[in-house]
């Protein structure tokens, strides 16, 4: 518990009465801040088993994906905090889902969507850019934010509406069917934040095209700045599903604004300008505060856990804008410092801090999870900004330490660029009975869902 200032004896009175306190936060004390973050970080890690005896690292069976919220907060909990109380079990995690360096792996890879593997591939370039350690056996944070765009770039899908991503990787996943702008927004930030790392042109060309065609489409309105969710491949990706969700605008806004700091164009700042008005002005609503709000499902309180950490990523994502297009650091930081008290606020639940949902209640809402300590710890470190004079994040140039694996992800490059290993004889006779084996089960499974039909 956070004691209160003026001391022990105040401390312990709250305690022997069980007076239940809030995260008392003082916007202009970082280390209040920094106690209320470490205790929204611990609440977040007392969901995680994955470094328990028989547990698996990383792993959380029903919702993979997560993981790289989780582990994402704690990165920018330990680089706006210094504490690293987490960062061993935050490495051995990613590297543990790594699969062949492309984060797709064996176990969960036949049910993901290409939002699911972007996160991950988010995480690790994160990683690199904060200059987080590579891990001294195993893939680098750099090579591994590459497998993923490999991967992801050789699924882009030109027979259908001319470019994009589908949601879905298998023909067999609900939403197979229709293109959405957060894996179409995912793979435009992780390209340009590649492009950014490494300087080179493949990336910033992969990011124009993925922008182009997502503006092409009802996705992204490059004029009035509306992101809508999803249009369907029937019809030819002409209809618009407009639910508005920060996460989508969160990405698009966030990949503008590092090709704006890469390239100092004039319409990336324009990308940037409009995007960043349409979130602060939908989802920092006046009528709360200026308190951030997922303001699709917290009326209803219907948010799922998915729709509870979008505001935790948007916050993080948030905090890289300001300091890549510093223009808008002082139109950012007093809507995160809203929020950030906001949430302290709302972690006042079970006598132990627990945190909840809607941070405009000023209270807590009875609603637990994990989800609601990783956005919390997002939003309380990305208001740390402010104790991070002149830093940005790293490239290659200036002073990030990743190393790079351009080919991680398309099966030839090395297991791994610390371990390198020659590719024999019997790596590709295996490989290609792996194909065959695959081959019969994919005509197995469609055979079967042809059948079944
Ligand atoms: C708070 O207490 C509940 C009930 O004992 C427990 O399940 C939960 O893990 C605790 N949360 C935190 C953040 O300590
Ligand atoms: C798992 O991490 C927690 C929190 O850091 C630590 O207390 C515990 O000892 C770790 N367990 C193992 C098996 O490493
Ligand atoms: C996949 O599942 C097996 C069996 O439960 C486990 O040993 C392994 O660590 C898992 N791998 C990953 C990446 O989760
Ligand atoms: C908006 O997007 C369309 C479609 O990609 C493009 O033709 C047009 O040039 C873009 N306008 C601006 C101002 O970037
Ligand atoms: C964004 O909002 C600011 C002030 O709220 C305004 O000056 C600016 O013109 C807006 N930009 C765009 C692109 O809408
Ligand atoms: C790019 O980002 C850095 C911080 O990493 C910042 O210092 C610099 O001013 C930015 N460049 C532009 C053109 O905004
Ligand atoms: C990044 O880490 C490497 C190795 O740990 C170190 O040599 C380098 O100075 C660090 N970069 C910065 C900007 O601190
Ligand atoms: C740039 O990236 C592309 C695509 O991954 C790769 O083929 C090329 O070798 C890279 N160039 C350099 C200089 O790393």
């Amino acid at each position: 518990m956070h004691l209160p200032r003026g001391g022990l004896q105040w401390g312990l009175l709250v305690i022997i009465v069980g007076v239940v306190q809030a995260l008392d936060i003082d916007i202009n004390d970082p280390q209040s801040i920094k106690d209320a973050a470490s205790q929204t970080a611990h609440g977040s890690m007392l969901w995680y088993k994955g470094n328990e005896t028989g547990q698996i690292p990383g792993a959380f069976p029903d919702k993979w994906w997560e993981g790289s919220a989780l582990f994402m907060s704690l990165l920018y909990y330990w680089y706006y905090t210094g504490d690293s109380t987490y960062n061993a079990q935050v490495r051995q995690g990613m590297e543990w889902q790594a699969g062949d360096g492309d984060y797709m792996p064996s176990n969960y890879s036949s049910y993901l969507g290409n939002d699911d593997q972007a996160f991950w591939g988010i995480a690790a370039i994160t990683a690199a850019e904060m200059n987080f350690t590579d891990a001294s056996k195993g893939y680098s944070w750099l090579s591994l934010a590459q497998g993923v765009f490999n991967t992801q770039r050789a699924r882009w899908d030109t027979s259908n509406c001319g470019g994009g991503l589908r949601w879905q990787i298998f023909p067999y996943e609900a939403g197979y069917d229709m293109k959405n702008s957060i894996s179409n927004g995912l793979l435009f930030q992780l390209a340009a934040r590649l492009a950014r790392y490494t300087n080179n042109d493949t990336y910033s060309d992969w990011a124009d095209k993925v922008w182009d065609w997502s503006a092409s489409t009802p996705l992204l309105n490059n004029n009035t700045w509306n992101v809508a969710d999803s249009t369907e491949i029937q019809g030819g990706c002409n209809d618009q599903g407009n639910n508005q969700w920060s996460y989508n605008y969160g990405t698009y806004l966030t990949g503008a604004a590092y090709m704006y700091n890469l390239t100092e164009k004039a319409s990336w700042k324009t990308a940037v300008d409009g995007l960043l008005n349409m979130t602060l002005n939908t989802f920092f609503p006046q009528s709360f505060g200026y308190i951030m709000s997922e303001v699709l499902c917290e009326p209803k309180e219907v948010c799922n856990d998915n729709e509870i950490l979008f505001k935790g990523l948007v916050s993080g994502w948030l905090s890289l804008v300001a300091k890549l297009v510093p223009s808008t650091y002082d139109r950012i930081l007093p809507k995160l410092q809203a929020s950030a008290q906001g949430a302290a606020k709302s972690c006042s639940g079970m006598g132990n801090n627990t945190c909840g949902v809607r941070w405009h209640l000023s209270k807590w809402d009875g609603l637990v999870g994990m989800e609601q300590q990783i956005s919390a710890t997002d939003v309380l470190s990305a208001v740390l900004i402010t104790e991070k004079e002149g830093g940005g994040p790293l490239t290659s140039s200036t002073g990030g330490s990743s190393s790079s694996d351009p080919n991680a992800g398309d099966g030839k490059s090395s297991s791994s660029p610390n371990t390198p290993k020659a590719i024999t004889t019997g790596d590709r006779a295996g490989a290609g009975i792996l194909t065959v084996v695959f081959a019969a089960l994919w005509a197995g499974l469609i055979a079967f869902m042809v059948i079944g039909a």
